[in-house]
């Protein structure tokens, strides 16, 4: 049986930080329908599920996951259960839905949607993870996990630090957040002065990425992103100096406006057409940042490539990919680094919280229908007191 999904377009919240129009930890707050509601109680728990179903071809669907239920299982020693709260969504996750080779096996067709979640321990056979702990990991798309500890494809579970709010571990002190800080700051190395570009600037990569290029001490930091709304964002409460509406503007010629010396950072979330207008325009010596291609996540034919990479040999620049995964183990400091950033007021952050499992696949397509702004989150359950 497959919940019902009423996720209202008007019933979006937006979790902000430290933004000049809402100041206060959330604000823009809208209220939520949340139907739905899945059956369970205590004594005899269920577990709703989202599976992968079939693999797309083209644009994911709805269709593409179903929802099933199944009994939670009994603990086992060393075990612990966690409910989750909020379910994170990543464009990298439509890549796990391919069968290639990539650098996390694909998800299984029957398999729980991987996906990154924070969750509260309920119950634990563990002595390291104690009922009423936050908790944050690959936990998929579920309202419950029993875990072991033991590491999965993507990392360990993590505890939530004490005094960290829980949700901030998915987004600016989440994969998100570090992979801007590690592709910013590893692969374009702003100095000071320095042009810098961000495309998907106002997603949560984006966002966070172009920051920390001004944080840096970039002298001009320009966000490309699809509509008026976004690109008042950017400049009005994350301050970039500029901003590009690729959907309604010459990227291009709107690059060549603001970047007349050229850019020396690109940090690209985008590919495509919106890398082949930057390679027009680096400076000399510039750095590309490949970060991620969403606009070539749902094609069945991969474009071509960039069709004006000869501009890198004219430059003489470098365009370099990376994975967060290989930063895991400097994770430590680079969180604690964000987070001094966000306690002083000089890293924004937001978060795009939809409400209901039910609504867990239709959520996942916001990402590619450009309907998020910062992070896209979806709340599934309250915090147990
Ligand atoms: N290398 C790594 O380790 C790593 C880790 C995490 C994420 N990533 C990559 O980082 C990028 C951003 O991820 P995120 O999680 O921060 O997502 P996000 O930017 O928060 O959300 C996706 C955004 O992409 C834009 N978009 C969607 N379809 C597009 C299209 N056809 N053309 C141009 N823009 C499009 C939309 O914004 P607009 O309204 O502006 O179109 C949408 O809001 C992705 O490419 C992702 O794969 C890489």
């Amino acid at each position: 049986m497959q919940p019902e999904q009423t996720v209202d377009e008007t019933h979006t919240f937006i979790r902000h930080s430290n933004l000049s129009r809402c100041p206060g930890i959330i604000c823009l707050a809208t209220t939520t329908t949340n139907a739905g509601h899945l059956s369970m109680n205590s004594s005899n728990r269920m577990n709703g599920q989202w599976r992968l179903k079939s693999r797309p071809r083209g644009m994911v669907t709805e269709n593409d996951f179903e929802y099933v239920q199944e009994p939670v299982p009994e603990l086992k020693a060393g075990e612990f259960l966690i409910r989750n709260l909020y379910l994170a969504f990543e464009p990298a996750m439509r890549g796990w839905l391919n069968d290639v080779k990539s650098y996390v096996p694909p998800v299984q067709l029957g398999e729980v949607m991987r996906a990154s979640t924070v969750g509260q321990v309920i119950e634990s056979n563990n002595l390291d993870f104690v009922e009423g702990e936050f908790v944050s990991g690959m936990l998929g798309w579920q309202e419950f996990a029993v875990s072991d500890a033991a590491p999965g494809v993507m990392g360990r579970i993590g505890k939530v630090p004490e005094g960290v709010d829980p949700v901030l571990t998915l987004s600016a002190l989440g994969g998100t957040g570090l992979t801007a800080y590690f592709g910013m700051l590893d692969i374009g190395r702003p100095e000071e002065g320095d042009v810098v570009v961000v495309s998907g600037a106002a997603g949560a990569t984006g966002s966070v990425a172009g920051q920390i290029a001004r944080i840096k001490g970039a002298s001009k930091v320009i966000g490309i992103a699809g509509g008026e709304r976004k690109c008042n964002w950017l400049v009005d409460d994350l301050g970039f100096d500029a901003a590009i509406d690729y959907k309604a503007q010459n990227v291009n010629a709107r690059v060549r406006e603001e970047c007349p010396k050229g850019i020396d950072v690109f940090f690209d979330n985008v590919g495509g057409d919106i890398l082949d207008d930057a390679l027009l325009n680096m400076a000399q010596n510039g750095r590309i940042v490949l970060c991620g291609a969403i606009s070539s996540y749902n094609e069945e034919e991969l474009p071509p490539g960039p069709k004006n990479y000869m501009q890198l040999v004219i430059r003489r620049c470098t365009m370099q990919g990376f994975i967060l995964i290989d930063y895991f183990d400097q994770a430590a400091p680079a969180v604690a680094e964000l987070s001094q950033w966000i306690a002083q007021g000089r890293l924004k952050h937001a978060e795009d919280v939809q409400e209901g499992f039910e609504n867990t696949p239709k959520t996942f397509l916001r990402l590619f229908e450009g309907r998020n702004l910062g992070k896209q989150l979806l709340k599934i359950a309250d915090v147990q007191p």
